[in-house]
C-alpha cells in the first residue's frame, strides 16, 4: 500500500486568491475535489496558507523564527482552521472523505514521530484522505511557522511515497516568469540560474522553498513534479505520473 502512495500539496495559490487578503477560491477547490475523487488511489493532501495564513503572518511579522506573540499566533491559526474547514466541507460534498488535522498534533521536537506512520496508513486503508496544512507549531522557544512544503518533505521521509505533486497556480518553474515560453521541464540541481518574481503574501520563501524541498525529496529517490492545480486535466495527468510540468531529478537517478 505504502509504495502506491501519492502526496499532493495544494498550494495556497490554488485554493485561495493569493494576491487578495483572506479570499477563498471556491471554484478552484470544487474542481480539485472532483479531480481527487476521480484519482481514487492512496493519497495524502497537504495544503498551503495562501492569502489566509500568509496574510496574518506577514501583517504581524511572524515567520519560521520562533515568537511568543500569542495574540498573533491565535489569529494565524484561526485563519488556517477556517481555510481548512472550507476545504474539508467542499471535499466531503463531492465524495472525498478527508481525515483532517492541524500538524501541531503530529510534530514533536520538530519531527513527526514514527507512530504517525501507522495512523496515516490505517486511515488510508479506511479509504480516507489524510489532510494537513502549513500552520503555527509550538517549539521550545515559542511558536513558529512550518510551511506545507516542509511538511511534505517530512511526510516523505516517514512514508516513502511513490510520487509527490506540488500544485500551484503556474504550469511549473519558469526560467523567467515574465516569459511564458521559458518553462523548465527538468530540474536536477539548484544551479539553473532562475529568475524569481516577488509575490504579495508569502512568509515561507515562496517558490524558492518549493524548489529546495522538491530537490530534497527527489534526492530521497521519490518522483516530484510541480504542476498547475488550476488546470484539472494537467493535474490528473501529473497525479497519474505523466510529465506535464517541472520534474525534479535527484542524485540517485
Ligand atoms: N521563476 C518562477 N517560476 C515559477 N513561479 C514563480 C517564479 N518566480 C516566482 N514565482 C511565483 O511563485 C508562486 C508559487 O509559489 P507560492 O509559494 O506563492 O505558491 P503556493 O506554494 O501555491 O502557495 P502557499 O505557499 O500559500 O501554499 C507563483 O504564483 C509565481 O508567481
Ligand atoms: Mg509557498
Amino acid at each position: 500500500m505504502v509504495n502506491k502512495l501519492t502526496i499532493l500539496k495544494l498550494g495556497g495559490s490554488v485554493i485561495t486568491k493569493k494576491s487578495k487578503a483572506l479570499t477563498f477560491n471556491r471554484n478552484s477547490v470544487e474542481k480539485l475535489s472532483k479531480v481527487i475523487k476521480k484519482f481514487n488511489e492512496p493519497l495524502i493532501i497537504v495544503h498551503g496558507a495562501g492569502s489566509f495564513g500568509h496574510y496574518y503572518a506577514k501583517r504581524y511579522g511572524i515567520s519560521s523564527k520562533p515568537t511568543r506573540s500569542t495574540k498573533h499566533v491565535v489569529k494565524i491559526r484561526d485563519s488556517m482552521q477556517s481555510l481548512n474547514r472550507k476545504l474539508v466541507e467542499i471535499f466531503h460534498q463531492n465524495g472525498v472523505d478527508t481525515f483532517s488535522f492541524s500538524p501541531i498534533y503530529m510534530y514533536h521536537n520538530r519531527k513527526i514521530p514514527n507512530i504517525w506512520k501507522n495512523t496515516l496508513q490505517k486511515s488510508i486503508s479506511f479509504d480516507l484522505v489524510p489532510m494537513t496544512f502549513g500552520d503555527v507549531l509550538l517549539g521550545n522557544n515559542g511558536f513558529y511557522i512550518h510551511s506545507g512544503d516542509l511538511i511534505v518533505y517530512d511526510l516523505c521521509k516517514l512514508l516513502n511515497p511513490k510520487r509527490v505533486i506540488f500544485a500551484s497556480n503556474i504550469d511549473g518553474i519558469y526560467q523567467n516568469l515574465d516569459d511564458n515560453s521559458s518553462l523548465v521541464p527538468i530540474i536536477k540541481n539548484n544551479k539553473n540560474n532562475l529568475k524569481f518574481s516577488k509575490i504579495n503574501y508569502d512568509v515561507t520563501g515562496g517558490i524558492k522553498t518549493k524548489i529546495t524541498q522538491s530537490l530534497k525529496i527527489a534526492n530521497l529517490g521519490i518522483e516530484v513534479q510541480i504542476t498547475n492545480g488550476l488546470n484539472s486535466k494537467n493535474l490528473i495527468k501529473a497525479l497519474k505520473g505523466e510529465h506535464i510540468g517541472t520534474l525534479f531529478i535527484g542524485d540517485k537517478h
